[in-house]
This record gives structure tokens, C-alpha cells and sequence, in this order.
């Protein structure tokens, strides 16, 4: 049976460092807590010309750039975003105009920062029916964009920037193995933002607060540790796998001590783990194909290595995933 391989990555970060010493000159807060309560030291933030589409644009050529495969020959762009350029058209056709990726058909996929991971689920599934299929997904977020800058709950945790992969079928050893899906829609209220207001005035309601991004902290970080921990040692039993067969993790970027926890609740080595979030902060659906990448130009993947994804978001929403690189 053909499964889905990853032919290359790409990301693409704005130029615009942003520190904890900068945020503690518009919030209440301190590089310390920061640090310390996250293990976030930095985040990159959006400026001219990088907008959702362009960021993921660049991830994806470069992405494109490894394989070798022109624009015109991807059947299908996938966006993963919580932040896209416009409600409409989809970030994915944007982003398909500016390849000049003219016959490929193009969506945006919506599952907060678990929408890589639905995205490699959903590209594995059109290549198993299609091998010959090339798909690009990114997943791209403007998070700064979103989030209320006088909410220092909140505003601390997230960063802008895309990751990108190139998926074709291949009949060897390699690929997607499984994955496994979760979503509890009964929690949406622990993690969520608002559409803009209803242009409807029979649609309006007296509580809306604004656009932004409201989360539980506390509470999200409980389900966290707890789902992203059971959907993957489900995964690894149903495929006769232990964590000591795993080569390399790569999380969600979210929390480290949300990691830390998971780490040691799976019993994962912690060099086994990959972690880049101090540069990056939460990127949301872009953090894991951000950290896919560096890990690819870090040298930290070999043909063959077991590859294990987790990720976990608003929805909620959560999963984990098996690849063989
Ligand atoms: O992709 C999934 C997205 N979300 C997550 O993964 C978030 C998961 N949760 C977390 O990462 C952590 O819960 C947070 C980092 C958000 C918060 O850490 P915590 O250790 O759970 O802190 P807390 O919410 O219990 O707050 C402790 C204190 C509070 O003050 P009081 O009430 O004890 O006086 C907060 O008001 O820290 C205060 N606080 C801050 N202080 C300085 C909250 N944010 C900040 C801040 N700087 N930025």
C-alpha cells in the first residue's frame, strides 16, 4: 500500500524579534515569569509584506525548493491556520496564486494548533487513494494579529510564522504511519477567540468581547498533558510500537512545562524530544512543521528514524502521529 512521505520542509519566521524584556514595557510582567512559567524567551511578530499568505508563501517554496518539484505539478495546497489573511478566499488560494501553482485545487483547514497534524492525516489519506498526488500543507499563523496586547495571560505565549512540507506516495519503508484524532467540542470555552462582530444586528449579543484569543490556562494545561499522553500511547500500542522505539518527538510547542510533564509521564529520554520554543513561542498550526524543519536542517532526522508528533489546541483538540522518516 503507498503511504504519504514528507519530501521536504520549509518554514519561514518574520524578520521582527520580539523579547520578554520588550512585553514587560507594555504588560505587567517579567522576563523571569515568563521564562520561568513557559520557557518562552522569545516570539517573532509580523510586520509589512509579511502577512499570513506570505509568510506561508516563502515556507512553501522553500519547502518546494528541496524536492525539486515545480508549483504547477501540486494537486492540492492545504492551509492550517486560526489566523488566515481573509475569512474569504482560504490563505491555501492565496497562496496557490502566488506559486502560480495553477492545477492545484487549494483549502484552508481550521483545528487550532492541532491543524498540521489533521493536515498530514487528511494529505495521507488522498495519497493513499492517489499516490501520485503532490500536496503541499502549511500551516501558517499571524497570531499577533489576534491576541489582546493588554492581556498579559495571553499575549506572552504567542508568536507569528509557517511551516510547510511536500507530500508524494512512496511503496517503501517510509511514510505516515498512523495517526490518532481527537476533538471535545463540550471544552470549546477553554481556549477560543470571537469572530469579528455580526454584521447582523439580529445576530448580535450583549457578550462579545472582541476578537481575541480567551484561554483557561490552568485547565488547558491539565487536558493537555493528560490527552496528548493517552492518544499517544494508544497510537503506540495499536501499532506494536514502545516509546523506546520512538527516535525523535516533536510536540507541540506550547508550554516546557507542559513538555516536561509529557516527557516524563511517557518516559521519553529528553534528547529524544525537540524543542524550540524559547526562540519561538506558541505558533500554534505552525509549530510543528516549523520544528520538523529545523530538526531536517539540524541533522536530527535520519532515513528510517520512527518520528512521533503530538499536538493539542482549542476546540478542543488533539491527536498524535506516527511516521517512519
Ligand atoms: O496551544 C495550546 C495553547 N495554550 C496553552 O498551551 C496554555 C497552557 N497553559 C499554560 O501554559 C499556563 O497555564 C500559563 C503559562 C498560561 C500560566 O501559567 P500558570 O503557572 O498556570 O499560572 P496561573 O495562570 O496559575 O497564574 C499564576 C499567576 C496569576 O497571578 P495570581 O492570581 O496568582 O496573583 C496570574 O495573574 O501569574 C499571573 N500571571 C502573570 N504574571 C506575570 C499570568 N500571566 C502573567 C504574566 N506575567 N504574563
Amino acid at each position: 500500500m503507498s503511504r504519504a512521505v514528507i519530501l521536504g520542509t520549509g518554514s519561514c519566521l518574520p524578520k521582527r524579534i520580539v523579547t520578554n524584556a520588550e512585553l514587560e514595557q507594555m504588560v505587567e510582567t517579567s522576563d523571569e515569569w515568563i521564562a520561568s512559567r513557559t520557557g518562552i524567551r522569545s516570539r517573532h511578530i509580523a510586520g509589512q509584506g509579511e502577512q499570513n499568505f506570505q509568510l506561508a508563501t516563502k515556507a512553501g517554496r522553500r519547502a518546494l525548493a528541496v524536492t525539486g518539484i515545480d508549483p504547477q505539478d501540486l494537486d492540492l495546497i492545504i492551509v492550517a491556520t486560526l489566523s488566515p489573511h481573509m475569512i474569504m478566499p482560504s490563505t491555501a488560494c492565496f497562496v496557490q496564486a502566488e506559486l502560480g501553482a495553477e492545477n492545484a485545487f487549494a483549502y484552508d483547514i481550521n483545528a487550532a494548533c492541532a491543524g498540521f497534524t489533521y493536515g498530514l492525516d487528511l494529505a495521507s489519506n488522498y495519497i493513499q487513494n492517489r499516490p501520485d498526488m503532490k500536496i503541499l500543507l502549511i500551516g501558517a499563523e499571524t497570531l499577533s494579529a489576534r491576541v489582546n496586547w493588554q492581556d498579559r495571560n495571553t499575549c506572552v505565549l504567542f508568536g507569528d510564522g509557517a511551516g510547510a512540507v511536500v507530500l508524494g506516495g512512496t511503496n517503501d519503508e517510509r511514510g505516515v504511519l498512523g495517526s490518532r484524532l481527537h476533538s471535545d467540542g463540550a471544552l470549546w470555552n477553554l481556549l477560543c477567540m470571537d469572530s469579528p462582530e455580526s454584521n447582523n444586528p439580529d445576530l448580535r449579543t450583549d457578550d462579545w468581547v472582541g476578537p481575541h484569543i480567551r484561554m483557561n490556562g490552568g485547565e488547558i494545561f491539565k487536558h493537555a498533558v493528560r490527552m496528548m499522553e493517552d492518544a499517544v500511547n494508544t497510537l503506540l500500542r495499536k501499532h506494536g510500537f514502545t516509546i523506546n522505539d520512538v527516535d525523535i518527538m516533536i510536540p507541540h510547542q506550547a508550554n516546557i512545562r507542559i513538555l516536561k510533564n509529557l516527557r516524563e509521564r511517557l518516559g521519553v529520554a529528553e534528547d529524544k524530544v525537540f524543542v524550540n520554543l524559547s526562540k519561538y513561542g506558541n505558533t500554534s498550526a505552525a509549530s510543528i512543521p516549523i520544528a520538523l524543519d529545523e530538526a531536517h536542517r539540524q541533522g536530527r532526522l535520519h532515513r528510517g528514524d520512527l518520528v512521533l508528533l503530538c499536538t493539542f489546541g482549542g476546540g478542543l483538540t488533539w491527536g498524535s502521529l506516527l511516521l517512519r522518516w
